[in-house]
């Protein structure tokens, strides 16, 4: 009898040891599947000089692609997307911590509003009423004026998604902020889907007439880490025609067509092909620094596409706006010494930032920039990756 319940007990120890070492072997091929799964993480980034805590969100997709933001601007502090082998590389310019976005750097990653790009003598009038904003450009208003929204703190938290994970980042303007007229609440939902596409949708009320024009002023570099400039990079923008600008870049007015000249990329072009041509825009641009009108009417279409040879990167982008800035970075002149200790030279990076046009508000002819209370200002642009 004692023997049988000594056997027993040795059988049930085996059984158990047994059952042990089949958890033991099941868990790692759970942390697998967890390591393809898409996922958003939060940690520190720093303090602004008010104290208020900003924090880094980590956005990954099942494909091991990963969106960083911070509270500080809607920023999109780095953006890692796969080259042709499959290495992962950081393909936006910016910065390794808050202290290099506080100080004076040309809009790396954010949101920028009340009204992206700019706004003749920073004047214009809703109802016959004049406002004034801040001339911070040139005698011109830029990006929202002194403290756009590209310097604000935004509040951020997961959204659900059907598409991907998402993150909803809200920020109220009060009335008169920067000079524009009612408080207006803005949303933005960042979406990383597992189709390796970075959607942004855009949302805001207002409770007083008003002006919105919002974009996000991404500079991508699709070398990896911003090895070189963008001149090798081939760029084609879905656009029979162009705004053209005066000397200080506000549009003239008129919607000129880019036939026979070096701001048609309606084919795949190298941006370095024609930049230095004697071109008057050109010239006034010091670059490429124009919006395109978009030839399509549909809602959202191909608005352009990138690619860079080296590393077989291709990002399209897909827009609801009427127009798509493009600038070479051609303020980029070495100054700004961004993450990994890269310096940032002359056109080391490219946005895309799609909107409606300059100037807007005092072009009657362009497509409305104007908000009613009533009324939601909705617009969605998608960032995709892949390689070639
Ligand atoms: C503008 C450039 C400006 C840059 C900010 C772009 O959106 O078109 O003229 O210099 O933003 O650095």
């Amino acid at each position: 009898m004692r023997k049988l319940i000594i056997y027993t007990l040795f059988v049930s120890v085996i059984m158990s040891q047994a059952c042990k070492k089949k958890e033991e072997i099941q868990t790692p091929a759970a942390d697998t599947v967890a390591v393809a799964k898409a996922s958003v993480t939060k940690a520190s980034f720093g303090k602004l000089p008010d104290g208020q805590e900003v924090s880094v969100y980590t956005l990954k997709n099942k494909n091991g692609i990963e969106l960083q933001v911070i509270n500080y601007g809607a920023i999109v502090t780095s953006l890692k997307a796969p080259d042709k082998n499959g290495t992962l590389e950081d393909i936006v310019l910016g910065f390794d911590s808050l202290a290099g976005y506080l100080t004076p750097a040309p809009y790396f990653g954010a949101v920028v509003g009340r009204y992206g790009n700019r706004i003749g003598k920073g004047k214009f009038k809703l109802d016959g009423k004049e406002y004034t904003l801040a001339q911070n450009n040139n005698g011109q208003h830029l990006h929202g004026g002194l403290k756009g929204f590209d310097k604000v703190f935004w509040n951020i938290e997961e959204a659900p998604s059907t598409e991907g994970v998402a993150l909803k980042l809200t920020y109220l303007s009060k009335d008169m902020e920067e000079g524009y007229p009612g408080n207006l609440n803005v949303e933005v939902l960042y979406i990383l889907t597992d189709n390796n596409e970075w959607k942004i949708e855009y949302k805001a009320t207002t409770d007083k007439k008003t002006i919105v024009n919002l974009t996000q002023h991404s500079y991508f570099n699709l070398t990896g880490n911003a090895k070189r400039d963008i001149l090798e990079h081939k760029l084609t923008l879905h656009a029979d025609k162009l705004v053209p600008v005066d000397k200080v870049l506000i549009p003239t007015g008129e919607l000129t067509d880019v036939t026979n000249t070096p701001f048609d990329f309606r084919n795949e072009t190298v941006i370095g092909a024609r930049i230095n041509d004697k071109d008057q825009q050109l010239e006034l641009g010091l670059g490429y620094d124009h919006c395109w009108v978009l030839s399509s009417s549909d809602s959202v279409k191909l608005a352009a596409s990138v690619y860079e040879p080296t590393s077989g990167r291709y990002l399209e982008v897909y827009t609801s706006e009427p127009g798509i800035q493009f600038y070479s970075g051609n303020f980029l002149d070495g100054s700004l010494t961004g993450k990994g200790g890269v310096q940032y030279k002359h056109r080391y990076g490219l946005c895309l930032e799609t909107e409606h046009y300059p100037d807007s508000p005092n072009k009657p002819a362009f497509p409305s920039v104007v908000l009613n209370p009533g009324e939601t200002y909705s617009t969605q642009t998608t960032y995709k990756f892949s390689t070639k």
